[in-house]
């Protein structure tokens, strides 16, 4: 008998065949709804594989509904919604989809950070509304980028390759990271300076750090205050390390300029969200790595590394390859 793989959402044909070659599938199917949770908890029950994503919890009570389970694996690099602990008691490895995502998240990232600083969103409401009656001498005048200074907060892959975008517009930058990276210093002619210089010196502000406990909320309203008043902070990491609250406090009494947010600390967010009653945010639904090959790619590798995981294998890229430490009690 072939082994089940639940699959929480639709995914890309490429991927979903891969798997249905070697397994029985049970895909959501109800477009990008979520699976309910009742459901998840009832189909895992014989499974062996959980293909999920960002949206999906994957905690305690689900490892306890999957006494079957040998591999989950998630469709992002982010993996703050599986509980690796639950995980790593069980032996279960977790695979996630790193490396692939970097360039199409840089993308975004600065993509955000031209919008937000140049007003494209609020340039397009501004005719759609029809208010655009003349050529005005500061109409929708907004911040520049070329050399202009960039913090980036948390280098890694995407931290480095919004860097080297930095750099390509004569950007000055700063970082601040858990580690020194002296070769990317070199590298990209980045700055490495400590959070609260970072916040003080850079007219942009982005945080990519992963969420871990370190970093909760580790943007607020301290942080947001030692930012300059033409700051623009972009967040396309998650939206748990931001304290939304005074956030939109420091963005409502102007203490920064504007804010582009990919994240959340709740998603999705409703329309009537705080943040959206505010001119000064350009918001986007979770779209980081969503370029229509890079989220293929994504899907058909985090398909292999449930494949590897049902054939004892070990996975490609695993979170928790403590798992496979034969030596661990
Ligand atoms: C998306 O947020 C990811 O972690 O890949
Ligand atoms: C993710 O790929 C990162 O390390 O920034």
């Amino acid at each position: 008998m072939k082994q089940k793989v639940v699959i929480t959402r639709m995914i890309p044909d490429a991927a979903k065949e891969m798997l249905k070659k070697e397994a029985d599938i049970f895909m959501w199917h109800s477009g990008d709804e979520p699976m309910p949770r009742d459901i998840l908890l009832q189909e895992v029950a014989d499974a062996a594989a959980i293909f999920t994503n960002v949206a999906d919890r994957i905690d305690k009570e689900v490892f306890d509904h999957a006494s079957k389970l040998k591999v989950v694996s998630t469709m992002a690099v982010g993996f703050d919604n599986i509980d690796i602990t639950e995980a790593n008691k069980r032996k279960i490895p977790v695979g996630h989809t790193p490396g692939i995502l970097t360039e199409t998240t840089a993308d975004l990232t600065f993509a955000l950070l031209m919008a937000t600083a140049r007003r494209i969103v609020e340039g397009m409401d501004y005719i759609r509304e029809g208010r655009w009656k003349s050529w005005g001498t500061m109409l929708m005048s907004g911040q520049d980028i070329s050399g202009a200074t960039i913090g980036i907060i948390g280098m890694g892959r995407i931290g480095e390759a919004v860097a080297k975008r930095a750099r390509g517009f004569d950007m000055n930058v700063l970082y601040h990271n858990r580690n020194r990276r002296p070769e990317v210093e070199k590298r990209l002619e980045a700055r490495y300076c400590s959070l609260e210089m970072l916040l003080k010196e850079s007219d942009f502000v982005v945080l990519l750090s992963p969420s871990t406990p370190e970093t909760y909320r580790m943007i607020g309203e301290k942080e947001l205050n030692l930012m300059k008043p033409n700051a623009v902070f972009i967040n396309t990491s998650r939206g748990t390390n931001v304290d939304e609250q005074a956030l939109y406090q420091a963005l409502a009494s102007g203490k920064i300029w504007a804010a582009g947010l990919d994240v959340f600390e709740n998603e999705p967010i409703s329309p009537d969200h705080p943040l959206l009653t505010l001119q000064n945010v350009v918001v986007l639904p979770h779209i980081g790595s969503a370029s229509i090959a890079t989220r293929t790619q994504m899907a058909v590798m985090a398909a292999e590394n449930i494949l590897a995981g049902l054939s004892g294998r070990k996975l490609n890229h695993a979170v928790n390859p403590e798992v496979y430490d034969t030596n661990q009690k």
